[in-house]
């Protein structure tokens, strides 16, 4: 019964196919435009921990001993650590602030001795859900430490330096590696070791022991993995940035999103507090509800998008908090005081010569200490995140915009229109940057399926004399916000119509970017990790990753005939002028294959051998990374024996014919 279903199936496909006459594709390779070369890219923002305990190669969870109650309402100084005292030891932990490695990291903590013994007492950090080591790599401990309590009180025979063990265990105690430390007296030091685990362990503890009388401060206790992404200290999860880099993105935009116009004007991301020595910076709640080293500030964004060889894209905020700080539900918008708006304005203006001045200049001096002479081509500079768009944001936005343009005509500001793809905010933004003749705005949506394939001429009908477009961020989400191949179809049609319009259309960015499946705040993502060695790209992920490594900078034209206007079809044709490729890209997310005849029209013959790469699978489909069922695009050879050639694109399919000449 069940077979002669499927055979009744297999016919009326068959049939359909068959019957059907193939629509006709008719590319004008004289008709020509030029498109942006940076339309596919990335945004970054720290919510899901895709940067403390994600990207960020840190292993240790509230290294500082800054965590506190206001973000979380059961986390205090010294959450994440436990104090166990082993053997005959005895003593305790309390967390000090009299004399701090610095004022932006006030907290630290005192590991006392009272009972000295030889097991000692043990300060152990869980990291993220448990520490991952693995078996023969190579880890660097670091810390900043102090022993305190010498001479006369302790009767310390040791003149004051303290022994202290940092040691690599499983949970049940087993170590995996160690190292030791003489910690002095005096001013705070920084201690550091390599330590190569035994075996690999994905829930192991940083443990800190002291077997002796007396007391130490300890601060910043830090492991990372030597081999971060190219080898960065300070620098990323390998892994994890390559499944970035991997999508080879023209542009990174960070820090956010949400988390830029910060909690209240106090949680604002303010990019001086992020730079220097990590131990230096200001640390500070995170608005989705945990805490933000700052580890990853702005250095390492300027770096990480050099790295991927992506164009940074860093947002300021615009002089305001989000709407939605302190619960006011869209009302608890507040502006900086407009008596401290040119120190602020000037902040901006410093940032813009942090990326490019020279290094004789007083920021490109910072950029060059901290390693990096040679400026980080800054072209773009978001102000402002789907801020309600009102009279204390916009006088604040236009005293920004005015002096970056002022000072720095070369850069490209973007402006923000609102977290929507209509309404108030919405109108009112383009208002401004009607008004202000803004050379790009910021427009949001995250929407159904169904909304992308309903609004595949939005930007046909733009005014192309207005500001261009950057999509910041976008994503189909589905009723139960799976990532399921609808979705990533709907977003890859949505990805024709923005190469269509790419003249006005300069960037676009998926969003959100990662997410910590273990600790999501946000779904769907186009990434999810765990916190050892799982990557778990969606399918979002694959159409994402198939434009950005098949993206060109001219614009073909073509029409197309023979397609029911509601049929789920959508095609654009483009080229790339570095190797001369013609690129086509068919969405297909019919339940049934489409026939098409393409037909070059002017220019040459092409190879005649094409490449083509299809991913398909059925609508509702999702990738299943623990059953192993995770669907990858499929490259084969496509013969081209004409200039007119047929194509069948499957059901529920992305295709990309590559076409060499
Ligand atoms: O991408 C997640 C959030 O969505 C961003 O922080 C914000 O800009 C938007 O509302």
């Amino acid at each position: 019964m069940i077979a002669g279903r499927w055979l009744i199936a297999l016919v009326s496909c068959l049939c359909w196919t068959a019957h059907a006459a193939p629509a006709r594709v008719q590319i004008d390779l004289a008709r020509e435009k030029a498109i942006s070369p940076d339309l596919m890219g990335v945004f970054f923002e720290d919510l899901n921990h895709a940067g403390d305990g994600g990207l960020y190669g840190e292993l240790v969870q509230n290294r500082s001993f800054e965590f506190s109650a206001t973000e979380q309402s059961d986390w205090n100084n010294l959450t994440f650590w436990t104090l166990a005292p082993r053997g005959a030891a005895k003593g305790n932990v309390v967390v000090e602030q009299a004399w701090p490695v610095h004022e932006n990291n006030p907290h630290y903590a005192v590991l006392e001795t009272l009972v000295a013994a030889p097991e000692g007492m043990a300060l152990a950090n869980s990291g993220f859900q448990g520490v991952f080591v693995q078996a023969g790599e190579q880890y660097e401990v670091s810390l900043f430490g102090r022993s305190l309590y010498v001479g006369e009180r302790w009767k310390n025979p040791s003149q004051g330096a303290l022994p202290l063990s940092v040691r690599l265990e499983s949970a049940d105690g087993t170590l995996l590696a160690q190292s030791r430390f003489e910690i002095s007296p005096g001013e705070w030091q920084r201690y550091s070791a390599k330590l190569q685990p035994e075996r690999t362990d994905r829930a192991a503890r940083v443990v800190l022991v002291a077997p002796e009388l007396g007391a130490l401060a300890l601060d910043e206790v830090s492991l990372f993995p030597v081999k971060t992404f190219r080898g960065r200290s300070n620098g990323m999860r390998a892994d994890l940035a390559q499944a970035i880099a991997d999508l080879k993105p023209r542009f990174i935009r960070f820090p956010g999103g949400c988390l830029v116009h910060g909690n209240g004007i106090g949680n604002m991301y303010r990019w001086k507090d992020t730079i220097g020595p990590v131990e230096q910076r200001r640390q500070q709640a995170n608005l989705w509800g945990y805490h933000q080293t700052v580890g990853v500030g702005f250095y390492e964004y300027f770096q990480f998008a050099e790295d991927v060889g992506a164009k940074p894209v860093p947002v300021v905020p615009a002089g305001v908090c989000c709407q939605n700080s302190d619960r006011q539900g869209g009302t608890g918008q507040r502006g900086l005081p407009l008596e401290s708006m040119d120190d602020y304005v000037q902040e901006v203006l410093d940032l813009i010569e942090y990326a490019n001045g020279p290094v004789t200049s007083k920021w490109g001096a910072r950029r060059a200490a901290a390693g990096h002479p040679e400026p980080f081509n800054l072209e773009y500079l978001g102000v402002g995140n789907e801020d309600r768009i009102t009279f204390l944001f916009k006088k604040r936005f236009e005293m920004i915009y005015a002096a970056v343009k002022a000072k720095h005509p070369e850069i490209t500001v973007i402006g923000t229109v609102g977290p929507f793809a209509e309404g108030d905010d919405f109108e009112q933004g383009w208002q401004i940057a009607d008004q202000l003749r803004l050379p790009m705005v910021d427009e949001h949506y995250y929407v159904s399926p169904d909304w992308f394939w309903q609004n595949l001429s939005r930007y046909d009908r733009y005014d192309r004399a207005k500001s261009h477009v950057y999509l910041g961020e976008y994503a189909a989400h589905e009723k139960d916000r799976r990532s399921t191949l609808r979705a990533a179809l709907a977003e890859a049609a949505h990805l024709t119509s923005l190469e269509r319009n790419a003249d006005i259309v300069r960037m676009a960015s998926y969003a959100p970017l990662l997410g910590r499946e273990d600790l999501l705040d946000w779904t769907p993502n186009l990434i999810y990790f765990n916190g050892s060695d799982g990557v778990f790209p969606t399918l979002s992920y694959e159409v994402q990753k198939l434009f950005g490594t098949n993206g060109g900078d001219r614009y073909v034209h073509s029409t197309v005939t023979g397609l029911a206007a509601d049929q789920r079809v959508a095609l654009s044709t483009v080229r790339d002028s570095a190797s001369g490729d013609l690129i086509l890209k068919i969405v297909n997310a019919e339940e049934q294959p489409v026939a098409l005849t393409f037909d070059l029209q002017g220019g040459k013959q092409p190879r005649s051998t094409a490449q083509v790469t299809v991913l398909k699978g059925t609508a509702d489909e999702t990738n299943d990374y623990r059953n192993g069922k995770v669907l990858k695009p499929v490259t084969t050879a496509l013969r081209v024996a004409d200039k007119s050639f047929p194509y069948t694109a499957p059901s529920n399919s992305l295709t990309i014919i590559r076409l060499a000449h």
